[in-house]
């Protein structure tokens, strides 16, 4: 079945739906009159130009017919569902990453599945397949979309269908849910060239007891809140705090600042453990740039001469105001952004090549 292009009535696409939803093995039947409103909209609703997000992509209108892994299957995306039952939709109860792919290769593939199988094993979550597993299920979906490279991958595993709806975890039985959408994607130039606009939050980063950061897990409400809080302060995305109130990271991606020709971030206590983090770290190391991992406070992120943003769909972002006030004299840009950007540019084709 194919997502409805705008050339498909909305009868036409609620015909497929229905039909499709006669031979889906789940029991989850959305409304076909809602679904067939809401479908043709969906795959541009990025086009609107009043977000910017640092995830945002390049409009790809073959994404509205791509192919996603449902436990073993391949299924048309709007085929593609998990049940209600699912441990992930019910309760976040689940983990994912996000990586690329660059010239048929999945960069940093090790390093995110050290995360993955890290973060599973703390929270009892049985993968139930090997890396090698994860890897093949990866090239078949990469494959069944005819993507080699510039494509974004969500990884997602949860705990499986519950037999009730209530919270326990032995009430999920099934085994995980795996499930791996990749949309071809391209950061947009757009995002890469003005740069985001931060807002400090009130919602802040947790203790490590409490929902520990370095869960990639599926509920990521406290990042939505502070994200939403961004959004009402007239900004892009947050910038968030640790408990002791120095900066932290944002609700999306890892936060970086240049002084004087030094980078500097947060020690890593209270936020993501990002394998585009570590790779910058790295890269400043090997190529004497000196870098910081430490405490530092908003009156020195104001004052950088350049700020961005890590993670792996838009490699560095750089932030061009935190709070109203502008980053330096090139919208968060300078020439030490630029060489980590080159560097890591490098780094990428190297590891894919
Ligand atoms: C809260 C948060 N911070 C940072 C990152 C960036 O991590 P990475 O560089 O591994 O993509 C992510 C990505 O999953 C994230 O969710």
């Amino acid at each position: 079945m194919h997502l409805p292009g705008p050339q498909l009535t909305t009868s036409h696409v609620r015909a497929k739906i229905v039909a499709a939803q006669v031979t889906n093995p789940y029991t989850l039947r959305f409304d076909p009159d809602t679904l067939a409103e809401f479908l043709p909209k969906a795959a541009t609703m990025q086009d609107d130009a009043h977000r910017k997000t640092t995830h945002d992509a390049e409009e790809d209108t073959r994404n509205r017919d791509i192919q996603i892994y449902v436990n073993g299957t391949l299924k048309h995306r709007s085929e593609a569902m998990v049940s209600v039952y699912d441990s992930g939709f019910m309760l976040g109860d689940g983990m994912w990453e996000g990586m690329r792919l660059y010239n048929g290769t999945w960069a940093f593939f090790d390093e995110h599945m050290d995360r993955l199988f890290d973060s599973c094993k703390a929270v009892s979550l049985d993968i139930a397949m090997t890396r090698a597993d994860i890897h093949d299920a990866l090239q078949m979906t990469a494959k069944a979309n005819g993507m080699t490279t510039d494509a974004h991958c969500r990884l997602m595993v949860t705990r499986g269908v519950k037999v009730k709806p209530f919270q326990h975890p032995s009430l999920s039985r099934t085994g995980p849910t795996v499930v791996i959408i990749i949309e071809h994607s391209k950061p947009a130039e757009k995002v890469q060239a003005k740069g985001i606009r931060l807002a400090t939050v009130p919602q802040v980063r947790g203790l490590p007891m409490s929902q520990d950061a370095k869960y990639n897990s599926h509920s990521k409400l406290n990042c939505v809140i502070a994200c939403l809080q961004a959004e009402q302060a007239g900004a892009d995305e947050a910038l968030m705090l640790d408990p002791h109130g120095f900066v932290n990271t944002t609700n999306a991606c890892n936060f970086f600042i240049v002084r004087k020709g030094a980078v500097w971030t947060s020690t890593g206590d209270y936020c993501m453990n990002g394998v585009t983090r570590q790779k910058v770290i790295d890269l400043c190391r090997a190529n004497d740039i000196p870098v910081f991992e430490r405490n530092f406070s908003l009156v020195d992120a104001y004052g950088a001469d350049e700020a961005f943003l890590t993670g792996t769909f838009g490699a560095q972002t750089p932030v061009a105001e935190i709070d109203g006030k502008p980053i330096g004299k090139n919208g968060g840009h300078g020439p030490v952004l630029d060489r980590i950007r080159t560097l890591y540019k490098a780094l990428i084709a190297d590891a894919t090549a």
